[in-house]
């Protein structure tokens, strides 16, 4: 299979609808990005990566992070991580804060915000907050390969000048006594983490140990185990796109998590990740023409979760 030909025409077939969607507006930085940005990355595991369009420029991450936050944290923590965050899909808004009062400040699963505010508490643990963000950028730049891997400084001020909701959530965590760290040491974190900066290629190449049973097939470097990868995948396909995730694995079929900054990283296991952006957004805060594109690369290439075929690469 031409993976270079099925990324270009996939590119190629979407590209008049660049602009749509709605670009997140609600962290101000992010709305001065160009709606027309469209990238798509396709790493395999022979090293090689198939990309078009704006796949080398960096973008916000935002809440892609969270899957690598999720890796890092069950690191630190192990399975106790499961004490303080469930792995049942929310049907509500990524920054929903409804059911964290009725259940007593367990987040539903890590990839919500208030998840997601746990996972990071956990990841920081009882070491300085700098430190864990060094230690978090040093990961992704290995697992990136690429050193220059860092977090926009403007992004990450901007969404702390309009953190309001995610400061609502982390305060209803500590009132249940759920965070580890004060409420504002956790979330500079956060707000980093969701700052990072990466181009589609970066966060493909990243994202190969999720495919490959938690190990980067081309490093050799391992980011978890097989079944820790397997279940991370299992919580992106049930979570990775909050009340949008059903839908995505009807129309993609494969492990996905989206970002506001208008990324989609999807792993596909045994064959690849993927990355694609475009900034406009569905309502669920799920890039439009990047879930479009992948819909179109699973189509192209036959890749499923749910296929019991193995077409050849
Ligand atoms: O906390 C927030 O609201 C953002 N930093 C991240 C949200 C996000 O990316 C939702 N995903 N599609």
């Amino acid at each position: 299979m031409d993976l270079q030909a099925i990324v270009n025409d996939t590119w190629n077939a979407l590209a008049d609808e660049r602009g749509g969607g709605t670009p997140a507006r609600y962290i101000p930085a992010l709305a001065a990005v160009d709606p027309c940005k469209f990238g798509i990355a396709l790493a395999t595991d022979d090293g090689q990566v198939a990309c078009a369009g704006d796949a080398d420029e960096k973008f916000s991450i935002q809440s892609i992070s969270k899957v690598f936050a999720l890796a890092l944290a069950l690191e630190r923590e192990g399975s106790a991580l499961w004490d303080a965050v469930g792995r049942e899909p929310s049907g509500d808004a990524f920054n929903s804060i409804v059911q964290l009062e009725k259940e007593k400040g367990i987040p539903r699963n890590p990839f919500i915000n208030s998840g997601a505010i746990v996972t990071t508490d956990r990841f920081i643990g009882r070491r300085g907050v700098d430190e864990a963000v060094r230690d978090l950028i040093d990961r992704l730049r290995r697992m990136g390969r690429n050193p220059q891997i860092d977090f926009d400084q403007d992004v990450a001020r901007s969404e702390s000048e309009a953190g309001e909701r995610n400061r609502a959530l982390a305060w209803f965590l500590a009132d249940f006594g759920r965070l580890l760290n004060p409420v504002e040491e956790v979330l500079s974190v956060y707000f980093r983490q969701c700052a990072l900066s990466m181009s589609c290629r970066q966060l493909a190449e990243s994202a190969l140990f999720l495919a490959f049973d938690g190990t980067d097939p081309v490093t050799g470097q391992k980011m978890c185990s097989a079944s820790r990868a397997r279940r991370i995948n299992a919580l992106m396909l049930l979570c990775g796109h909050y009340d949008n995730s059903g839908q995505f694995a009807f129309e993609v079929g494969f492990p996905g998590k989206s970002g506001v900054g208008g990324g989609i990283l999807a792993s596909v296991p045994g064959r690849a990740a993927i990355a694609v952006w475009s900034p406009g957004l569905n309502r669920a805060g799920t890039s439009l023409l990047g879930a479009k594109a992948l819909a179109e690369i699973a189509r192209r290439t036959g890749w499923s979760v749910f296929s019991g075929q193995l077409p050849e690469i």
